[in-house]
């Protein structure tokens, strides 16, 4: 899988459905791209290091961001977390399967290699039900980060995975378009409260509902140092601006501009590249849209990507912070 070996011998990629395959290769200690509601994860045999090794390999991931376990029930949580508290529970009878991932102190049987030496591991349960008939064929839990070389934008469907990682991975199991199009909510627990660390598409305001406990966000820019929380994520290959559109229009006036919106359409002055993500006012579908259409603006001869900002509240909130994170470091 170095460099050198991928230029002498690219492997070749197939995408198919057969979950069988998708599993024996998982068993050999093969990597495989799997789907999920969320985004597609690059799948391997969490229990086997050479097999997450050739995840980092593939992604060229830095070895110091760890990967989320991937199980088929929250009834396997124990199996590898410890010191699970009754809120955690709580969360997870009502959200999992689903875009929620738990940070829990890990047990001795989860390589350091998957938690990049933290003594917390990630836990979720994908909630697309080729993942889960996938889980449910194999005896191990399967480490998984989005199936995107490091850097770029998650891939949303199976054709994106193949367009970054080709020749590096002998198979995508291919489910369809995700159904929430935003990598999961990242949340762990601190003196009785909920510690949300990544935005998604389960909201604070559903989590203090169900849990009964306060949550608090840990901004990502608080701690830049901390796992995960690295600013440039989720980056297109254009630069891209968030914003006040009509403003950002003058100051770019010269470069040829795609502009991404929630509902209302620029037209005075009109952008050369329009992307309305819902008109009618839905943040779930603009969720979905999202990195389909900042991946389909990379291949469209724009120079500079626009985006205005989207309601503070709900996914608004997840979408903004993938926002900011592929906005570009040099204003
Ligand atoms: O929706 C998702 O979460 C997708 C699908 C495939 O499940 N996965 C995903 O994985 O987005 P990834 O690796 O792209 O993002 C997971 C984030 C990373 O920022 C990583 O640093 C953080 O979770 N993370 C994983 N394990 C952690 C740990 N033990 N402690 C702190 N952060 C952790
Ligand atoms: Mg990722």
């Amino acid at each position: 899988y170095s460099a050198r070996n991928l230029t002498l011998h690219p492997m070749q990629t197939t995408i198919g459905k057969d979950i069988k395959y998708a599993s024996m290769l998982l068993q050999q200690g093969e990597i495989v791209a799997i789907p999920t509601e969320t985004v597609y994860g690059l799948a391997a045999n969490a229990l086997n290091e050479d097999a997450v090794l050739r995840i980092y390999e593939a992604k060229q991931r830095p070895r110091f961001n760890p990967l989320i376990l991937h199980v088929d029930s929250f009834e396997k949580f124990d199996t590898y977390a410890q010191d699970i508290p009754d809120a955690c529970y709580r969360l997870a009878e009502r959200f999992s399967p689903g875009p929620l991932t738990f940070l829990l102190p890990k047990k001795n049987n989860v390589p350091d290699l998957v938690t990049a030496g933290s003594d917390h591991v990630a836990l979720r349960v994908p909630a697309h039900p080729f993942a889960l008939e996938l889980l449910k064929s194999i005896d191990f839990p399967l480490a998984a980060p989005s199936a995107n070389p490091s850097g770029y934008v998650s891939p949303v469907t199976a054709r994106h995975v193949y367009d970054g990682l080709h020749g590096r991975i002998p198979y995508i199991l291919d489910g369809g378009p995700c159904q929430v199009g935003l990598e999961s909510t990242i949340i762990g627990f601190e003196d009785g409260k909920v510690v949300l660390h990544r935005y998604g598409a389960v909201t604070a305001e559903d989590m203090e509902a169900r849990s009964g406990c306060p949550v608090v966000t840990k901004h990502s820019d608080d701690h830049p140092l901390t796992p995960g929380k690295l600013k440039s994520h989720y980056a297109p290959a254009l630069p891209l601006f968030v914003g006040d559109i009509p403003e950002l229009m003058k100051r770019f006036g010269d470069k040829r501009l795609a502009v991404i919106s929630f509902r209302q359409r620029y037209v005075d002055p009109a952008p050369d590249y329009a992307f309305v993500l819902s008109p009618s006012g839905d943040l779930h579908e603009a969720a979905r849209k999202l990195f389909h259409t900042m991946r389909d603006i990379d291949a469209i001869d724009a120079d500079v990507i626009l985006a205005e900002l989207f309601p503070e509240q709900g996914l608004g909130l997840a979408i903004n912070d993938r926002l900011h994170r592929a906005q570009s470091l040099f204003r």
